[in-house]
């Protein structure tokens, strides 16, 4: 039996409704491939916040740190919208994020076939996109100083933030993008806005330098503006897109609509060691929170991400995503990706068929 600790930050929202249900997966896989988990929870975001007046507290950083892998629903809500931008549920996202360097964001966008009709986009369109956005995530504007509100001389408020990148920080997230574009398809477009910002130049530069290193991998350039519209226009042009911080946190949301729903797309936080942070793309669903309206998908194929990145268990990873593809093959659909003649079922009851299915699944 492999034995893993797995610590579980359900955060705030829909979080804790979305991670019972992947809790509940890994548990019946677990089973079935002989891994036992160990899975403690701890705090983070505005529910950190409630109970310790810090949304990353030390013993959720312990916690993470004496663990195999890290699963993370969701941050954030009305509640804490007004706090200042250190102390509200974001900052102890991108302080877990920063303190355990998680500087690349693996962010894959593949239709299910079943869904082609939930992407509000024509089917022939949508019809066999599987792309995969690497998005830096631990630099940039989202991190990069100064940052704050001044005063000014003339006595009003000034917001500043800096968009920031060094040339190893571009190397580093380059390389992923390298290596995972040489694994499927050999197709890499950077995006960036290397037009206007002198930070988007050097990242063009580093790219262009690094592809030298990789003969196999054709890469190509989009500015940012131009790679949102084409996402949209022929988004089955996209293989692997590498991008920065706040382009990926935007280009990744675009790109989830291809898919039929943003609570469809999962994601993995990937450092230099094996200890990942994996969670959806969607964030705490504030106006769905509470009534079993939403999409656990995310959150399951998000613990599928683990087993494969993290836990180097590609079979149950496999398991795992062919029970998602059945359950959906079957009819059922949470309303995010409800169409005509399914069968609309709310966010537990999606999670007992998953169950029930993986359980009769060999
Ligand atoms: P959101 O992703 O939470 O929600 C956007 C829309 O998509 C909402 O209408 C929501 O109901 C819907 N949605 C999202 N996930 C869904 C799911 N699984 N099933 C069905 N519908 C789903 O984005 P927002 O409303 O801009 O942000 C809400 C809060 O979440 C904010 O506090 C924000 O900072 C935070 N946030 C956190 C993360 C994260 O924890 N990684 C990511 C994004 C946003
Ligand atoms: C995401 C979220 C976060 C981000 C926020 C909540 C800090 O939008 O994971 O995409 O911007 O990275
Ligand atoms: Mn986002």
């Amino acid at each position: 039996t492999q034995n893993y600790q797995i610590t579980l930050l359900p955060g705030d929202g829909i979080g804790p409704e979305i991670i019972s249900v992947a809790v509940d997966v890994l548990k019946v896989v677990g089973k079935k491939f002989d891994i036992q988990f160990n899975f403690t929870k701890a705090l983070i975001g505005g529910a950190a916040i409630d109970a310790t007046g810090e949304p990353l507290p030390a013993s959720t950083l312990n916690a993470c740190h004496q663990s195999d892998s890290i699963l993370l629903a969701a941050i954030g809500g009305y509640k804490w919208d007004s706090l200042p931008s250190n102390m509200r549920p974001e900052a102890g996202l991108l302080a877990l994020r920063g303190k355990l360097k998680l500087f690349a964001n693996l962010r894959p966008a593949r239709i299910l076939p079943q869904l082609i009709d939930a992407s509000p986009l024509k089917k022939n369109v949508v019809e066999g996109v599987n792309l995969i956005v690497v998005r830096e995530l631990i630099s940039g504007i989202y991190f990069g100083k100064p940052k704050g509100i001044f005063a000014t001389k003339d006595g009003e408020k000034r917001g500043v933030n800096t968009m920031a990148y060094s040339e190893s920080e571009i190397e580093r997230i380059g390389r992923v993008a390298f290596e995972t574009a040489k694994k499927q398809g050999h197709k890499l477009c950077s995006i960036d806005k290397a037009n206007v910002l002198e930070t988007s130049h050097l990242w063009r530069d580093c790219m262009n330098k690094l592809a030298g290193e990789y003969p196999d991998v054709e890469l190509s350039h989009l500015y940012v503006d131009n790679a949102a519209m084409q996402l949209l226009r022929a988004p089955k042009q996209f293989g692997v897109i590498v991008t920065g911080n706040l382009f990926g946190d935007i280009i990744s949301d675009i790109a989830a609509m291809l898919t039929g729903s943003i609570g469809m797309l999962p994601s993995a936080s990937l450092g230099n060691s094996s200890l990942g942070v994996y969670e959806p793309v969607h964030g705490s669903a504030p106006d769905i929170a509470g009534q079993d309206r939403a999409n656990p998908l995310a959150q399951v194929l998000s613990a599928a991400m683990m087993l494969n990145y993290g836990l180097n268990q590609p079979k149950a990873a496999e398991f795992i995503e062919k029970g998602v593809s059945q359950v959906l093959e079957l009819g059922y659909r949470t309303e995010d990706i409800m169409s005509a003649n399914m069968n609309l079922v709310g966010c537990k009851t999606m999670g007992d068929i998953l169950i029930q299915t993986l359980e009769t699944m060999d």
